[in-house]
């Protein structure tokens, strides 16, 4: 059997997880989950990066100790990961004693080869990256290339890797597999930051602390790329008692060893990563597949820009599932993408609500109401398994190449001749001419349902839990595919069928947006990032100074008309003292403009500007939400009350 290893980056713990994360998890949970489902054997290793100079500071700004930091941040991961269904066979965090006795055992291969030397070393460093930059990758005011931050000067004596030693064995690599790195265009960049020259990597740290201590260095630590690096082999047991998961899936001729990772960090593995490997004599990854970003803005989603995408709203309104179709499907893996909302809620409604909720609905529908179930048999000749057989061929194909977008497309091709089938062949007037026993009725029944089924089983490794409800709507077992189930004929027969709820009811965007209101998924800025790595409270207490950066001020509404084209935004014109600004408030159904006009309120003055549905709004005015449906009622405020007064 072939065996496949998959691995995602190791994430640093000074940060939440955002979407960017996510989808390398995604990524790489669907494409062995598809791997899984065509017979082979897996293995899926993700984990955190723990050590290092950010980790020391983060944890030091929040005046806790770095292995606790990690620890609240593991947790997060830990919850995302249920909440996504990933299914990881293992987790391994940098500060475990098994990787730390594996980067022990690497570097002692390294330095038997004669690869280690001490010196004094010198050169821009950039701290988000815990990398050195040489003079020509930095602009003219030396900012690093990834996170535009200014690099320094920077001076100690290290422990050096005689990278340039590798430079021609590394090429010739390269060049004997082609698709070491994919995609191609990126193998091109490698090959010409090669050939530039490699200068010898300073391998250890003097300066910082938290790290695993450099072997025969007192007072150094592994700098944080080797240490992290390492996990791809640490956690298969590599330098440890028990090392067979390493021989399976690693060492074993013909095993396959894929890391998934984002662009920004492929030198170090397809430089570096590799470099070390063949230092130490051990087998290389026999693929670095890089990804794009994320966009927001045309620019990278990430802490340091300061433009997070964090997915909880997304997930809690829409499933877990529909965030991981988005990523999956709109991004061209290899690409970069933009992440908006808005082309969200596209997707969820034309693809998902649509396209695919509709056609399992209908279909489901008219074999519970023709049988009350699934039909008797399975017709094996029609358009529909002819159909399936060319989906099938083009989602393997994709998937060969991690193409998950034209999988997913070549899964939709089927979903449309389902329902084309269904159209042509109008069985809701057989069944009215020659009744529900009729043998045609069962045979196109079946074949459209057999259609739908075999699309869910090649949707399963990206929407896992839709596909077991699709299977639960068609009389199988709710639980994941068997390889054995990617085959025309195994639908159950006579089987009764349970009426099902939508699988993805169709959203009101408009509505969305109102509702979202300010807290959009976006967190420009990302303020909150630190503050919420905090443990989650017991209960929700805030402190008297939490509620003290909330300015609340009484306000006149001087002027107020409705947002067009929506049924529930006002836009106010307030005043707040002497100042004037706009406001955008959800009230629209509840009251008439004219009578808003000389009202006094209550407002939160110093809110994050947002634009609701294209409207700017400097602010929110305070209702009371009454009844089941949260109806806004103003607070009012009594008149001889001057506008602008603080509210405490
Ligand atoms: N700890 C290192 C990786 C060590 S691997 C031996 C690291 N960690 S990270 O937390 O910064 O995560 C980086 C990875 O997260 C990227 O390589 C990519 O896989 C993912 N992403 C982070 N932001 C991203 C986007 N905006 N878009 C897509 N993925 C990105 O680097």
């Amino acid at each position: 059997m072939k065996s496949f290893y998959a691995t995602t980056p190791i994430y640093y713990v000074n940060d939440l997880p955002h979407i960017g994360h996510i989808y390398s998890t995604v990524v790489t949970d669907a494409l062995t989950r598809y791997r899984r489902l065509v017979g082979e054997k897996t293995r899926f290793l993700t984990g955190t990066d723990e050590h290092g100079q950010n980790i020391e500071k983060a944890a030091a700004a929040q005046g806790i100790a770095p292995i606790e930091l990690a620890n609240r941040v593991v947790e997060r991961y830990h919850q995302l990961y249920r909440t996504f269904e990933i299914e990881n066979d293992d987790f391994i965090r940098t500060t475990e004693p098994r990787h730390r006795r594996g980067v022990e055992a690497l570097i002692a291969k390294i330095a038997a080869a004669g690869d280690l030397y001490t010196a004094r070393h010198e050169g821009w460093y950039c701290s988000s990256c815990e990398a050195f930059y040489t003079e020509k990758e930095l602009d003219a005011e030396r900012r690093c290339p990834v996170h535009g931050r200014a690099t320094t000067w920077e001076s100690e004596e290290n422990v050096f890797f005689r990278l340039s030693k590798y430079a021609e064995p590394l090429l010739a690599h390269y060049e004997k597999h082609p698709g070491f790195v994919r995609p191609e265009t990126r193998l091109a960049e490698v090959v010409s930051f090669v050939k530039s020259g490699l200068n010898d990597l300073s391998v250890s740290r003097s300066k910082v602390k938290w790290g695993i201590p450099f072997p025969g260095h007192p007072g150094h630590v592994v700098y944080v790329w080797l240490d992290a690096l390492a996990n791809y082999i640490t956690a298969l047991g590599y330098g440890g008692p028990d090392d067979s998961l390493y021989r399976e899936f690693w060492a074993r001729d013909g095993a396959e060893r894929v890391h998934v990772i984002g662009k920004d960090i492929l030198r170090f593995h397809a430089v570096y990563w590799p470099a070390f490997l063949l230092s130490a004599g051990e087998p290389l990854p026999t693929t670095v597949w890089a990804h794009g970003w994320w966009l927001r803005d045309a620019k990278k989603v990430s802490k340091s820009v300061g433009n997070i995408v964090r997915p909880d709203h997304l997930v809690a309104d829409f499933g877990a599932d529909a965030l991981r179709y988005f990523l999956l499907r709109e991004m061209a893996f290899g690409q970069d993408a933009s992440f908006s909302d808005e082309a969200f809620l596209v997707r969820y409604n034309a693809d998902l609500a649509n396209d695919l909720g509709n056609t399992v609905s209908r279909v489901s529908t008219l074999c519970r109401q023709s049988f009350g179930g699934t039909p008797r048999e399975v017709c094996s000749d029609n358009e529909v398994l002819a159909a399936f057989s060319d989906a099938e061929r083009e989602w393997r194909a994709a998937m060969a190449d991690s193409a998950f977008h034209r999988a997913i497309e070549a899964v939709w091709k089927l979903l449309t001749a389902v329902n084309g089938y269904v159209v042509a062949k109008e069985p809701w007037k057989i069944r009215k001419a020659e009744g529900s026993d009729s043998d045609r009725l069962h045979r196109i029944l079946s074949a459209a349902a057999e259609g739908v089924r075999l699309s869910a089983v090649m949707l399963s490794p990206f929407i896992p839990a839709t596909s077991r409800k699709i299977f639960a709507a068609f009389g199988s077992p709710a639980e994941d595919p068997k390889t054995e189930d990617l085959a025309w004929g195994r639908l159950p027969v006579s089987t009764p069928l349970p009426e099902t709820p939508p699988l993805f009811p169709r959203a009101d965007a408009e509505a969305y947006f109102e509702r979202k209101d300010t807290a959009m998924s976006t967190n420009p800025g990302a303020p909150g990032g630190e503050a919420s790595l905090a443990p989650t409270p017991a209960d929700d207490s805030i402190t008297i100074d939490d509620f003290r950066r909330v300015r609340l001020r009484t306000a006149k509404i001087v002027e107020a008309e409705r947002v067009p084209k929506s049924n529930k935004l006002m836009r106010l014109q307030v005043e707040i003292g002497g100042e004037r600004r706009q406001i955008v408030a959800g009230i629209a159904a509840q009251y008439e403009p004219e009578a808003l006009v000389g009202r006094s309120v209550v407002v939160v003055a110093n809110l994050k500007p947002a634009k609701l549905m294209g409207v700017e709004s400097n602010g929110m005015v305070l209702a009371a939400a009454v009844g089941d449906d949260g109806r806004p009622v103003l607070l009012d405020v009594p008149a001889d009350v001057p506008s602008g007064s603080v509210v405490k």
